[in-house]
């Protein structure tokens, strides 16, 4: 079966988590969304990259971002791993994540979704699930796709910034280059004219010269 592509409509499911049973759409309603699926529960790197998450849940809010993770155990083991999730932050604050964990440990979604990683097998030899990252525009559409094996913790700081420029670039006509941060300037895309970029960006646009001679290098102040 062929994965996800760009642009595809997410599968809407529903699924047992630890708020309860979850519809996926009816969960993120007009919101953008981030699903981000982890191995096991009790595991060292999903522990950190979960503490991680939790950390910057308000970041995600300000964005209007629903997170949503995914693991291959039972609502049980979620609300028992939480625990130490949160004893992890040292956060004594709340007792519970700020997102919902789905159990999936029938597998089905990993399956579904394509996550499974077929390196990396529990102890009577079941694929788990890689850790994958899905960002869902508030059309429901894909809008990016991540896939990390399970042994490499993901960044959560580099997933704030890539939603950043998704949102961001599903406004303006504009792309952001390597390494770009919210505030730095960015590129005007290459269907757009000369005459149309000056109309679009009245900041200014500047094109670097380059020994093709071909004027493609634009950059404007991001608007
Ligand atoms: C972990 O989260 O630490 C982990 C899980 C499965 C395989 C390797 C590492």
């Amino acid at each position: 079966m062929p994965g996800l592509l760009l642009g595809d409509v997410f599968p809407d499911f529903e699924a047992d988590s630890t708020v309860g049973r979850i519809s996926l759409h009816a969960f993120l309603g007009n919101s953008w969304g981030i699903l981000f699926s982890h191995p096991r529960d009790y595991t060292p790197v999903c522990t950190t990259e979960l503490g991680r998450a939790a950390k910057l849940s308000a970041e995600f809010s300000k964005r209007d971002v629903k997170m949503i993770a995914l693991s291959l155990d039972s609502v049980e083991d979620h609300l028992g791993w939480s625990k130490d999730i949160l004893a992890y932050n040292n956060d004594s604050s709340c007792n519970a994540l700020p997102f919902p964990i789905i159990a999936d440990n029938k597998r089905e979604l990993a399956v579904k979704l394509g996550m499974l990683d077929p390196d990396e097998r529990d102890k009577d030899g079941m694929p788990l699930t890689a850790r994958c990252v899905f960002v869902i525009g508030p059309d429901k559409r894909l809008k990016l796709s991540i896939l990390y094996p399970a042994t490499t913790g993901r960044n959560f700081d580099e997933l704030l910034r890539v939603i950043d420029s998704l949102q961001l670039t599903a406004q303006k006509r504009v792309a952001t280059p390597v390494d770009w941060k919210p505030g730095d300037n960015v590129m005007v895309v290459p269907n757009l004219s000369d005459d149309e970029a000056a109309s679009l960006f009245p900041s200014g646009v500047t094109t670097k010269d380059l020994p093709s001679g071909k004027k493609y290098l634009r950059y404007t102040p991001q608007p």
